[in-house]
């Protein structure tokens, strides 16, 4: 393929092949050179119209560790402040002889746009409440690096559901693998037909969370929260948070997972995200690992 925009539609298969490839690469962080060239000669250019810390840091050192050229550019600082389109943009790096963009952007499908106007790969790195392929790619492979075999993994999604491309990815992913995931949020932050993508949902977080190998918690996004449904901090931690006492209604393998960046004291008490469970900061490890996979993968078209 030329281009990663979601994970809906991509087949077990390709899914596997990613997960394997990360495998390979991951060791590569860990040794004191951290370099090999299978991106020599390679540019990756970073495009983000949204603020990030883990998914453009670990793009760049993904490129970085696999000897590409990489550059980065944020909107506010190029000429999209002048005007420029998101066309426009893109022929203009793809005549600078970028191989792959990673885009962020605030509009849905703004990568699916990109990919059809310009020769380069695209890889989408979040846009808006659609998708964020890459951080369901690196959750599945700390699932599987911890628990094993995603095939019939209980996944509890607990959250900002409606705002979450984190959470669609997750679905489409995770089911395509065979896991069972349950979303769970207040009402006004949980969107109709998830049943229709082949995931569970309830307003309850203990019966979300009751026998789940995985408990996923999500950032409440209040910056997409325009029209003042949301409950306030306090109500949602006290009904949603993942503490202590909630998680112990999980297996006891249980995994905790959050993509980052989290907001302590609301989505997870800080005992709950520094605890033995919490698989957090590998998730940020893989991230890396997962990403190198994909510029390889993507780079080694023909
Ligand atoms: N998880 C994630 O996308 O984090 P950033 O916004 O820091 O990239």
């Amino acid at each position: 393929r030329k281009d990663l925009l979601g994970l809906k539609g991509v087949p077990a298969e390709e899914i596997q092949e990613i997960l394997k490839n990360a495998k390979m690469l991951k060791q590569l962080i860990s040794q004191p050179s951290k370099k090999a060239s299978h991106l020599s000669g390679k540019t990756v250019i970073t495009l983000f119209y949204e603020n990030s810390t883990r998914t453009r840091m670990s793009f760049e050192l993904a490129g970085k560790y696999l000897s590409a050229n990489v550059a980065n550019i944020s909107a506010s600082a190029s000429s999209v402040q002048k005007g420029e389109t998101l066309i426009d943009t893109g022929k203009t790096l793809d005549v600078m002889g970028t191989d792959v963009i990673v885009i962020r952007h605030p509009m849905s499908g703004a990568p699916h746009l990109l990919a059809k106007n310009v020769k380069a790969s695209v890889i989408n790195a979040g846009d808006g409440i659609n998708e964020h392929p890459t951080q369901a790619l690196l959750d599945m492979f700390t699932m599987k690096e911890k628990l094993g075999d995603l095939k019939g993994l209980e996944v509890a999604i607990l959250g900002d559901i409606y705002h979450s491309r984190v959470a669609r990815s997750n679905i489409f992913g995770l089911t395509t693998m065979g896991a069972h995931v349950t979303v769970c949020g207040p009402g006004t932050l949980l969107p109709g037909g998830i049943e229709k993508l082949g995931a569970s949902a309830t307003l309850d977080a203990r019966a979300a969370v009751r026998n789940a190998d995985v408990v996923m918690a999500l950032r409440i996004q209040r910056e997409r929260q325009k029209g003042g449904l949301f409950p306030s901090v306090r109500e949602y931690h006290q009904f949603y948070g993942v503490d202590e006492e909630l998680l112990s209604l999980a297996r006891p393998h249980a995994l905790v997972m959050h993509p980052g960046p989290v907001n302590r004291g609301v989505e997870l008490t800080s005992s709950v995200d520094d605890g033995e469970q919490s698989v957090i900061t590998e998730q940020v490890t893989n991230g890396v690992a997962v990403r190198m996979a994909l510029l390889y993968l993507l780079t080694r078209r023909a």
